[in-house]
């Protein structure tokens, strides 16, 4: 995508490099200097020149691309950084980081630019840990996700030294774009009554992109099109780890917990336990109603009722688990503050990519070995009533705390199967299945369906079964007796 234009932008911010204009480093020491992190902040275009450099100066790992342009026409950067940059391996689990969803909330959006130093820079100086991580792991940074509400904001900081609370949080037609996601909640709140699915319910409605903001669509395509596992969206305006769901059952503020809520719980205390105030600070902030969420953690819905939000439309129509970090107190913090704030998360950052690599993972094959795509894992015992499914290589993965679990796999045209997995604690457990087609459809086997469910009398039975029209082979049909009474129901009525 735009590989033309890509190159040269990139050329442009050689240039750029080697006349020292705004390059990390030039200005260190002002704000204090790391990892030639230059620790301020930049306007769009400036960023935009600072992931072209970054690109370029870790170019064997790194890979920059749009997915859409805000309503004013910037692009949302992506920075991808991975061993094999720009491919989908086979079983390589997909994290994104979004940040900068509200544009004054201006903490998160730094931080990624930090970490995609701090990153390549590492990976540069051979550090075993940052490798493996890169190695293993297609990770996605999106440091800004409204650049035009950050531009409205980045002005007003520029001038005033500080940003009204709600200055510049919408997109340029002044939506809230965490309001803006399909409302997927309701739906299965109803299913919860009825027996329907709580996962990918994205299909269920039609026109879902209708009157939705350009930044919002671009996420909802950038989502359809990588299989991401795990990611988290990137806030200010409180110091917490924030997990689904963010809606509630009705309209009052009340713990509303995902059939996942202890691995929810567990990730969220990832990132709050590495952080260095998150879990331990003891003063609220310092406004109407602010309290100090337990170990920094925190149920959405149990704090404030979102809907339409992000996390939850991740949870919901995806097979990607997302959490909001709210990274402090104030929305767009002083300048002399950054270096402070990345040093509270570099770890947090780091280990919360790193929770991409629990539970489960594998490939879903049929006998020739051809990947499968879109089956559905099912962790059956004990039952976690959120399925995910297969992506287009057959891949998938179940993030799953430590315990041991039967995990049964179901494809269209297939016997299901399945299998006992025990899962530990700091790498993922394989598990392919090789799955077998159904027998074909043949009477004979609807015929034996009917005799084992006492439909057919006695001497019927044993001139079918003389003439060979009771098959043999008709395992894996059982699951689908409504099917066989639907079709028996049929021949009867017809002349
Ligand atoms: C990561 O991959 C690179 C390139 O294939 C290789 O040189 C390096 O040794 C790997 N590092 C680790 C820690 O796996
Ligand atoms: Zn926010």
């Amino acid at each position: 995508m735009h590989l033309v234009t890509s190159f040269v932008s990139q050329i442009v911010a050689l240039m750029l490099l080697s006349l020292n204009l705004g390059f990390p480093g030039s200005v260190a020491g002002q704000n204090g200097a790391d990892h030639g992190i230059d620790f301020s902040y930049q306007s769009h275009n400036e960023l935009v020149v600072l992931l072209h450099q970054i690109a370029w100066k870790c170019r064997s790992i790194t890979r920059l691309y749009d997915i859409g342009r805000s309503v004013q026409g910037r692009r949302l950067y992506v920075l991808e950084m991975s061993d094999n940059p720009g491919v989908h391996e086979v079983g390589e689990a997909e994290f994104k980081y979004v940040a900068n969803m509200h544009g004054n909330e201006a903490t998160g959006r730094q931080l990624l630019i930090f970490l995609a130093q701090y990153l390549c820079e590492e990976y540069t100086k051979k550090n075993k840990r940052i490798q493996k991580l890169i190695n293993s792991t297609r990770i996605h940074l999106l440091p800004t996700m409204n650049p035009d509400g950050f531009e409205m904001a980045y002005r007003r900081h520029v001038v005033m030294g500080r940003v009204p609370s709600m200055y510049g949080r919408g997109n340029a037609n002044n939506v809230d774009l965490n309001r803006d996601f399909p409302d997927l909640n309701d739906i299965m709140y109803k299913h919860e009554q009825t027996g329907g699915a709580n996962n990918h319910l994205l299909q269920l409605i039609r026109e879902n992109k209708e009157g939705r903001q350009p930044e919002t669509q671009a996420i909802m395509d950038w989502m359809a099109q990588y299989p991401f596992v795990l990611s988290a969206n990137m806030h200010d305006g409180d110091l917490v780890a924030n997990y689904p769901y963010d809606k509630s059952r009705n309209t009052r503020k009340m713990y509303s917990a995902t059939p996942d809520d202890n691995l929810f719980r567990e990730l969220a205390l990832t990132y709050s336990l590495y952080h260095r105030t998150m879990a331990t600070r003891a003063e609220p902030c310092r406004f109407q109603g602010a309290k100090v969420f337990r170990d920094g953690v925190t149920n959405g819905a149990d704090w404030y009722i979102v809907s339409g939000g992000m996390q939850d439309y991740n949870y919901l129509s995806s097979n990607c688990f997302d959490i909001t970090l709210e990274l402090g107190c104030d929305k767009f913090p002083r300048e002399e503050e950054l270096k402070r704030k990345w040093e509270d998360n570099r770890e947090s950052l780091i280990e919360y990519i790193d929770k991409v690599h629990i539970g489960i993972k594998g490939q879903v094959m049929d006998t020739d070995r051809n990947p499968i795509a879109n089956a559905v894992i099912r962790v059956t015992g004990p039952s976690i009533a959120h399925d995910v499914t297969t992506a287009t290589d057959g891949d998938y993965w179940r993030l799953l705390l430590p315990g041991v679990y039967t995990v049964t796999v179901h494809a269209r045209g297939y016997k299901p199967k399945t299998v006992v997995v025990p899962v530990r604690r700091y790498r993922p457990t394989k598990a392919n299945f090789i799955l077998k087609p159904l027998p074909k459809e043949s009477s004979g086997c609807k015929l034996r369906q009917l005799e084992e469910e006492g439909y057919l009398l006695g001497g019927f039975r044993a001139a079918l079964r003389q003439f060979g029209f009771l098959g043999d082979d008709c395992d894996g049909l059982v699951e689908r007796r409504e099917d066989v009474l639907a079709s028996m129901e049929d021949t009867t009525a017809s002349p």
